[in-house]
């Protein structure tokens, strides 16, 4: 029988990693099978035991599973730990032990579209969920400056905030004020925009940074791909920034996902053009 894998989310219906991961066992000549299974919160944690018990490889975990997720793995790594979140699974003998791929998925993907580390760089993150978590950890493993975060409720980017500074004691974090004013003069200061948020998904969501305050200094990543362009983006390379969508990040969490359940390098071009194939559908 095939090594079964899966994601689950709720939504899950839109997740290209099933294309990805399935391409690149082909490419390798495992025998696996990768699906989709919407699961809602509140059967998190039977399917997570189910999964291990029915012999699956692993699993990967999206919206809006990653941080529960981190209480009903048997074990977590150090990345998974730092962001608060899991995003990759391993099944060990019917064990489940969680990772995090999300936060050198970006790191990747950073430095494959804008060609530079994070080092040194003035970085504004957007949101405080999941995904922002593990951008921020990331941040500040690979040393930047200044981390700014603003949040819609502010109570949750400072929860982040006490949490990553129980990792990084005397890291640069200041939380954004939730006002329109506070975020511009934020994104004045910043280097590095990135879109955490689920904001953008649909094609009418107002951006939350206005168009005027982006200048062609600015570097611009929305972890959003679908739209291929969100409102934020577009206006930010009408004023000239550099700028990419999470297709990029997409493919390199799912590149060490496919490394850490197989001990094998990941065929990344094989991956890249199955992402890009499936998300161009
Ligand atoms: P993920 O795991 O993908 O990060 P999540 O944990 O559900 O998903 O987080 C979604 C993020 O989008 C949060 O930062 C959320 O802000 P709140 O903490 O205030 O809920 C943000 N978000 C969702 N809808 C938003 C909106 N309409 N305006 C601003 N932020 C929004």
């Amino acid at each position: 029988m095939p090594i079964r894998f899966g994601v689950l989310g709720h939504p899950v219906a839109h997740s290209l990693s099933p294309q990805m991961q399935e391409a690149a066992f082909a490419h390798e000549k495992i025998s696996a099978r990768y699906g989709r299974f919407e699961i809602p919160p509140d059967e998190l944690r039977d399917a997570l035991r189910l999964m291990g018990e029915l012999g699956f490889g692993g699993a990967n975990l999206t919206v809006p599973h990653k941080v529960a997720a981190l209480d009903l793995v048997e074990s977590t790594d150090a990345n998974a730990r730092r962001a608060g979140a899991v995003n990759t699974v391993i099944f060990d003998n019917g064990k489940s032990r969680g990772f995090n791929t999300d936060g050198t998925g970006f790191s990747r993907a950073i430095a494959e579209e804008f060609d530079r580390g994070l080092r040194d760089l003035q970085v504004l993150v957007l949101g405080a969920g999941g995904a922002a978590r593990a951008i921020a950890a990331q941040c500040l493993e690979d040393g930047v400056s200044h981390l700014a975060v603003w949040n819609r409720t502010a109570a949750r980017a400072l929860e982040m905030r006490a949490q990553l500074l129980g990792y990084y004691e005397t890291a640069p974090i200041e939380i954004i004020e939730s006002t329109p004013d506070a975020l511009s003069a934020s994104v004045a200061r910043a280097d590095l925009i990135i879109n955490a948020t689920s904001v953008g998904l649909r094609s009418d969501d107002p951006p939350l940074i206005s168009r005027a305050a982006f200048t062609n200094r600015h570097f611009v990543y929305d972890t959003i791909y679908r739209p291929s362009r969100t409102r934020l983006l577009e206006e930010a390379a009408a004023a000239g920034a550099a700028t990419a969508n999470g297709l990029s990040m997409l493919l390199h969490q799912g590149a060490a996902a496919f490394t850490l359940w197989t001990s094998r390098p990941a065929p990344l071009d094989v991956m890249r053009d199955a992402l890009r194939r499936a998300a161009s559908a």
